[in-house]
Order: structure tokens, then sequence, then C-alpha cells
């Protein structure tokens, strides 16, 4: 199990650069397994999460390269269609795979994705869509198994807008027979990103970003070189960390249309802003202004920003009330930050924060990985040493953190 100390107190200051988005290369590393060739992925983000998608496509027979952010898939040899149940447990998003080995093989076998870090996180609604393409699913002993002859396009209605279960019914349907015509579809702009690798290839998606999604099933499709999407959430969790500490940052290679909400939120907290073109300069000088914060799906506040934002609001001025709507799950890092002095009670899915002045270093665990970051920012704010222990979640989702904070005047080490 390895550690950050941290020892807090430093403003963030300087120029930092955002790695491209996890969330999008996940289904896109997924989608290239639909051409039967070779894909170059450019700005990929070197963590953990990218790593364990590689180690399933090598078991599923594909070769893998990779070197400074660009990695390449050539798929012309997989010819396995089983998800292995120890690396589908380790990162449960890894279900968007089924939908991409299903266009290819009309086969695959999974695991169940079982209890969770965050919330239930069920797949019903990925099955029910799968079933509507007439898709056969049976579960047995833990594993989900789903073949059919033939993908026929279908009309499918989402009951809730699902970010996986948009890309997997995306990546089903793009080489199905006819068109799918999928409406309350999640409109993230990861999905987006998987819309545009998608049609480079030659696929026929139209609509990603908005709530009606239609793909016209063509034959087959063509190799690929895509560069990824900045992550949207590295982005803001700089934000957040630099207005927690009074900081003045620039985020470079980060679009701020991703993340209005979080921009917009952080204003109202009292923080000034500069965009321009792929950069966002943020400013914070004073103590922030308590504010409340509702998460929602795409275009509403991200759920994985609840965690960093509440963090930066535990030393804000005055009382935010924060209501997670996604995930019932998410505030196991709010015993956590209550070690370090922060005031928060919770009831059901909403959080009472009553900002406290300081901060107090403490020993802390990462419960999962946006939680970790938020961990992290509290370190950053508190006197004295912080130990994060377990971050290996954090490692998850974010390139050379520890790196990237040093970098802008933060003091952080690694410890193993
Ligand atoms: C994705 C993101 C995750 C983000 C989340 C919400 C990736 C790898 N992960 O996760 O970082 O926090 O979107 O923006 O991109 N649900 C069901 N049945 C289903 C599927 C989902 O009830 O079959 C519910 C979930 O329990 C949850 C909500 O829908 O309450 C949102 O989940 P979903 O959008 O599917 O999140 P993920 O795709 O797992």
């Amino acid at each position: 199990m390895s550690s950050y100390i941290i020892t807090g107190g430093s403003k963030l200051e300087g120029t930092v650069s955002i790695s491209g988005s996890k969330n999008a290369s996940l289904p896109i590393i997924a989608a290239s397994i639909l051409n039967g060739g070779t894909s170059k992925l450019y700005n990929v983000p070197n963590i953990h999460d990218t790593e364990i998608t590689l180690k399933i496509l090598k078991i599923l027979g594909c070769k893998t390269d990779k070197k400074n952010g660009k990695i390449i898939i050539d798929s012309s040899k997989m010819n396995c269609h089983e998800i292995p149940d120890d690396l589908m447990r380790q990162m449960r998003s890894s279900v968007v795979l089924a939908g991409a080995i299903l266009a290819r093989f009309k086969n695959v076998k999974f695991s169940y994705p079982g209890g969770c870090d965050i919330g239930a996180r069920p797949i019903d609604l990925h099955l029910k869509a799968l079933k509507k393409l007439g898709i056969s699913i049976e579960k047995e002993a833990g594993y989900v198994k789903c073949k059919c002859d033939e993908i026929k396009g279908n009309e499918i209605h989402l009951d809730f807008p699902s970010v996986g279960a948009t890309e997997n019914i995306i990546l089903a349907s793009a080489l199905a027979k006819g068109e799918t015509i999928l409406s309350n579809a999640a409109m993230e702009p990861e999905i987006e990103d998987l819309q545009n690798f998608l049609n480079k290839m030659g696929a026929k998606v139209q609509g990603a970003g908005t709530n009606i999604i239609r793909i016209i099933g063509v034959k087959s499709l063509k190799e690929v070189n895509y560069n990824i999407m900045p992550d949207r959430i590295e982005t803001g969790t700089f934000l957040c960390m630099a207005a927690a500490t009074s900081g003045n940052l620039e985020v470079k290679n980060a679009n701020s249309n991703h993340i209005i909400p979080v921009i917009k939120k952080l204003e109202e907290a009292g923080c000034r802003f500069n965009i321009k073109k792929n950069t966002i300069l943020i400013e914070s000088s004073k103590r922030l202004k308590a504010v409340d914060i509702k998460t929602m799906p795409y275009p509403g506040f991200p759920t994985d920003m609840q965690s960093i934002f509440s963090s930066m609001l535990s030393t804000a001025k005055g009382t935010s009330i924060v209501v997670e709507n996604i995930f019932e799950n998410r505030y196991r890092y709010i015993n956590e930050l209550k070690r370090m002095g922060a005031k928060i009670d919770i009831e059901g899915r909403i959080a009472i924060i009553k900002g406290v002045k300081k901060l107090s270093n403490a020993q802390v665990e990462a419960t999962d990985l946006r939680g970790g970051a938020a961990l992290v920012l509290a370190g950053l704010v508190a006197k004295g040493k912080t130990k994060v222990s377990n971050i290996e979640y954090i490692l998850r989702g974010y390139q050379d953190l520890d790196q990237k904070l040093n970098k802008i005047g933060a003091k952080i080490k690694k410890q193993y």
C-alpha cells in the first residue's frame, strides 16, 4: 500500500498541463477492436485503468504497444471473447468492452460486477438494451454470457442516462444490421469523443452530446489514428486545488466548455477566471465562500467532482449543502476528512459542510479514486504533514499527480 506525504500550506502557482481523458480512453480503447486492424491512439493517460484495459486486450489476443502517451493496438489476431474475472473485478468499467467484443464476435462472457466502493453500479440498463439488439443473455454462476447470430438495430430508450450503457449500445450497434436510435442517452463529452473516434474509422454515429443518438450499422471499419480529449475531471481537480490554496494557476491543454458547472460554482465561491482557447487561468486570493452543489447527469455538476469540490468547501466561509444524486455511496471520504477537522454531517444523499478556518494534518486513507483526490486537496490546505495512504485508488485515474503538483509549488512525496 503506497502513500502520499503532503506538507500543506503552499499556494499552487504556475502552469499545469492536463493529460488525456481516462473516461474517454477506456471506451475508445475498447472500440479499437472493431476494425480488426491497427488503431493508433494519442494523448492516452498513463494510469492504472488504461494499463488494465490494455492487459485485457492482450488476453483477448490483441497486440499492444505503448510509448509516451501513444498506444498502438492491433486487433487482427484477436481470438478470445471472455473478459477475465480478476481484471473485471479490478475495473468495473471494463463492462464497456462487452459491447465491442459482441460487435466483433457476436459472443462475450464476463463476470457480473459485484458490490462497489461508490454505489451499487448495476448493469441492468446495459443488459436490457443488448436484449433489444437481438442478443440473448444468460446469467450463470456469477458470469454473464451474451450471444446472437446477428446484432439488429432497434429503438432503445434508457430509463436513466447511464454513461456506460450509452457507450455499450453505441459499440454494439456500430457494425449491426440496420439502424439503432437511442433516446435518453447520456450526453457526456466522452461519448462525443467515442463518436468522433468511431466515425473516423468509418462508422455512422450521429447525435452524441445530445440525448438522442442514431447509429447506422456499417459492414466494416478501417484503421485509424486518434487524439483523445483532455480529462475534464483532472482539469476540475487542479482548479479546485488552486482555489483551496488561494493560488493562481494556469491550466493548459484543457477544454473549459466541458466543465462549465465547475467553473460557475468556483466563480460563486469567489474565484476569477480568464479563459483562452485551451487554457484556463484561475485566480483565488481570498478565503472561499460557501456554495451549494447538486450532482446531475451531464451537463449538470459532475458526480466525479463532488468529493474534490466538497473537500475544497470544508474550509470555505459559511455552510454549503451538497446533494449527491448519481452514486449513493460517494461520501466515504468524509469520515477521513473529519479526522482532519472538517465539520460535515451526512443525511442520506445530502452533506452539510460547515466551513472551518483550517484543517489539521492527520493520517487518512483513500477510499476510492475521487475521494482520494479530495484527501490530497485537504492535505495541501492543512497545516503540517498529512499522510494519505492507499493511493493505488488515486493512481487509477491521475497521471503523475505528485510530479505535477510539485511543479506548481506543492510539497508532496510518494512513499512505497
Ligand atoms: C461513468 C464514469 C464515472 C462517472 C459516471 C457518472 C467511466 C469509466 N466511468 O460511470 O467516472 O462517475 O459515469 O458520470 O466513464 N445505473 C443503473 N443501471 C445500469 C447502469 C447504471 O442503475 O445498468 C445507475 C448507476 O447505479 C448510477 C447511475 O446509473 O446511479 C449512473 O451510472 P453510469 O452513468 O452508468 O456510470 P458509469 O458508466 O458506471
